[in-house]
Formats: C-alpha cells, sequence, structure tokens
C-alpha cells in the first residue's frame, strides 16, 4: 500500500455540495477516532469551475487529484451548462478526471438492503438479496473513440459521428479486474457485448474467453447488451459480477440501480492500476432538488466506504461506515427517494448524515 494519505474532495453541482458535506463529515469521525491520517482538501470541478475559471477541469484540480490517492466527487452539470459547447460542459470536468488519471475500472455495485425490499420497483422475491457488481470500462469505447464530432457534408446536410472502439490491451485490463473481482465473490463472470452486430465486441468477448483460461475458477458467460438489459429487470439475481464497455456499462449500472429501491443508494469506485480512485454515487447532480436538503446522501457516504476499502485499505473502517448505513436503515430513517409506505420516518439529506454519524459514534463508544 501507499503512505498518500491524501482525499481530495470535489463537491461539484446541483446536490454534490449538500451530499458531499455529509459524506466529509463521516469521514472526518472515522479519520479521528480511528487515527487514520487522512488529510483533507478541496477544488473546483464542473459547472461551479466553469463559473469560477472558464473551465470544467481547471489545471489546479487535476494537479490536486494526481496528488491524492482518493478522490471523493459528489456530482457535475446542471441545465444552467447544458447550452454550452460539449467541450467544456461540466461532464468534460469528469471524463477528464477520468481520462487523466486513466481510471478504467469502474466498479459499480448494486446491492438490495433488506429493509429497501419494498423500495424496488420490482417484486421483493425478484431482488431480495440482490447483490450485483458491475464492472464498467471508463476510458475507452464510444465515450473517447476518435474521430468523433458534427460535421458538414457537401450536400449541407450534418452528420453526427462517434467510433466505437477498443484495443486488446484495454479489453484485457478491465477483464482481470472483472475476473479478479469475480474469484473474491461467487465466480461467475457474465461478460455484456453486441457481438452479433459490433466488430469491436466481437474481439472483446475472444479476449474474455482467453483469459477465461487463466482463471478456470470463475465460470464466464456472454449476454447481448440488449439481452442483459431484459434479464436485469426480470431475473436480476442470476448475475453476480457483469463487465461490459463504457457506454454499455453507464446504461446497465442505471438499471441495476433502481432494482436496489433507489439510484440514491448506489456508490461507485473509478480505479487506476495503481489503486488510486475517484469514488462517486451513481447518480447525476439533480438540479431539481437541488439546494432543498432533500437529496439522499448515502450513496456518497457509501462511496466514501469504497474509497477506504479500495484506496486505503482500510477495511475496518469502511465496513464501519457501512454497518452505520444498515443501522439507520434498520432505524426506518428514510430520504424521500426510498420512502416505501407511511412507517418510514422521511429525513432530510442533513439529518440522514447526522443518523450516520450517531450510528457511527454508537458503534465507536
Ligand atoms: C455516470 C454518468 C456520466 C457517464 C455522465 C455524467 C458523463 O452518467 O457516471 O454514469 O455517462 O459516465
Ligand atoms: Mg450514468
Amino acid at each position: 500500500m501507499t503512505d498518500n494519505k491524501q482525499v481530495l474532495i470535489l463537491e461539484g453541482d446541483g446536490i454534490g455540495p449538500e451530499i458531499v458535506a455529509e459524506a466529509r463529515k463521516v469521514l472526518e469521525v472515522v479519520n479521528d477516532r480511528l487515527n487514520l491520517g487522512l488529510q483533507f482538501d478541496e477544488a473546483l470541478v464542473g459547472g461551479g469551475a466553469i463559473d469560477a475559471t472558464g473551465v470544467p477541469l481547471p489545471a489546479e484540480t487535476l494537479e490536486k487529484a494526481r496528488n491524492a490517492r482518493g478522490i471523493l466527487l459528489g456530482a457535475v452539470g446542471g441545465p444552467k451548462w447544458d447550452k454550452l459547447d460539449m467541450a467544456i460542459r461540466p461532464e468534460k470536468g469528469l471524463l477528464g478526471l477520468r481520462s487523466g488519471l486513466e481510471l478504467f475500472a469502474n466498479l459499480r455495485p448494486a446491492i438490495l438492503y433488506p429493509q429497501l425490499a419494498e423500495a424496488s420497483s420490482l417484486k421483493p422475491e425478484v431482488v431480495s438479496g440482490l447483490d450485483i457488481l458491475i464492472v464498467r470500462e471508463l476510458t475507452g469505447g464510444i465515450y473517447f473513440g476518435q474521430p468523433r464530432g458534427i460535421e458538414t457534408l457537401d450536400n449541407g446536410e450534418r452528420k453526427g459521428f462517434n467510433t466505437y472502439v477498443y484495443t486488446e490491451s484495454e479489453i484485457r485490463r478491465i477483464g482481470r479486474v472483472a475476473f479478479e473481482a469475480a474469484q473474491k465473490r461467487n465466480k461467475r463472470l457474465c461478460s455484456v457485448d453486441k457481438a452479433n452486430v459490433l466488430e469491436v465486441t466481437v474481439l472483446w468477448r475472444e479476449i474474455m474467453e482467453e483469459l477465461a483460461k487463466e482463471y478456470p475458477d470463475v465460470e464466464l458467460s456472454h449476454m447481448y447488451v440488449d439481452n442483459a438489459a431484459m434479464q436485469l429487470v426480470r431475473a436480476p439475481k442470476q448475475f453476480d459480477v457483469m463487465v461490459t464497455g463504457n457506454m454499455f456499462g453507464d446504461i446497465l449500472s442505471d438499471a441495476a440501480a433502481m432494482l436496489t429501491g433507489s439510484i440514491g443508494m448506489l456508490p461507485s469506485a473509478s480505479l487506476n492500476e495503481s489503486g488510486q480512485g475517484m469514488y462517486e454515487p451513481c447518480h447525476g447532480s439533480a438540479p431539481d432538488i437541488a439546494g432543498q436538503n432533500k437529496a439522499n446522501p448515502l450513496a456518497t457516504i457509501l462511496s466514501a466506504a469504497m474509497m477506504l476499502r479500495y484506496s486505503f485499505a482500510m477495511n475496518d473502517a469502511a465496513d464501519l461506515i457501512e454497518s452505520a448505513v444498515g443501522d439507520v436503515l434498520d432505524r426506518g430513517l428514510r430520504t424521500a427517494d426510498i420512502r416505501t409506505g407511511e412507517a418510514d420516518q422521511v429525513v432530510s439529506t442533513s439529518e440522514m448524515g447526522a443518523a450516520v454519524l450517531d450510528a457511527l459514534n454508537a458503534r465507536l463508544n
């Protein structure tokens, strides 16, 4: 492991500042109480950075991010910046961090907390016990492929285009992350592609097959992405680990999120080869509820726990945070997005954060 104990906090836009504030308090409490030695710094990214500096990812932010071991990000974007040129939209800040730090491995666990079975849009029996890990390739594929753009043809008509591209080495490195994750879980890996239509995913499938020989204890299967979307809402418990490219992973992870009751519960980790990582909730900046103290901070708090686990190998501290989240759900506390019935006590963002702190302190006393 590393001696680097730097944590960079990027609040971002919309509900970002509200949810990150709660996660930061949680981190600070475990840091103090368990003497973890973490050091915190902040920087601007996304729309806030555009307003302050003109660009979504200021050089200073990228520099601080490079020097941090763990980055905790809220969310970026909002209607205020939607009309800007694609090259300087808030989302570019996020994509620039992902590519600038080569955070190619995006882990999105979709776990149903038993307390939230009723909050899922699917029947409790279909989702109870759900525990899927989506491994999404994050720095390649159609998100980054060249050429890309919007051009005007000779006849005056405009043409938009992107390129879906993966090299063997890109496929291999994300494949290894997925096989290794499967080895630590139930040893089943489903690779999702569109190999009936797209050559790039024919190659993807071939490489996954090749890798499978190195991981004989893992059972590899393949599924077309359209079927995978259907199976996720039909019988999601058939999956253990799923591995897929950038865009399919984006889409499937939102679908998987809903199975767990709310996208407000889903954390994520984006890692590079050295274990440096960026941690963010899977949901976006939710401008419609920004500043109203309504958003669910649990995905961000759980992302902070993932940071302790994956970038700092502080597993006890991570377990503690995850248990504290379980405690507040046991108490029946719910932000509006995970409310299921009259019996639930609906709380605000800050009340939910405070409840997690209470639960942490109770466990630490
Ligand atoms: C996500 C988001 C981002 C993505 C957007 C905000 C660029 O949807 O992290 O899933 O598409 O990767
Ligand atoms: Mg997404």
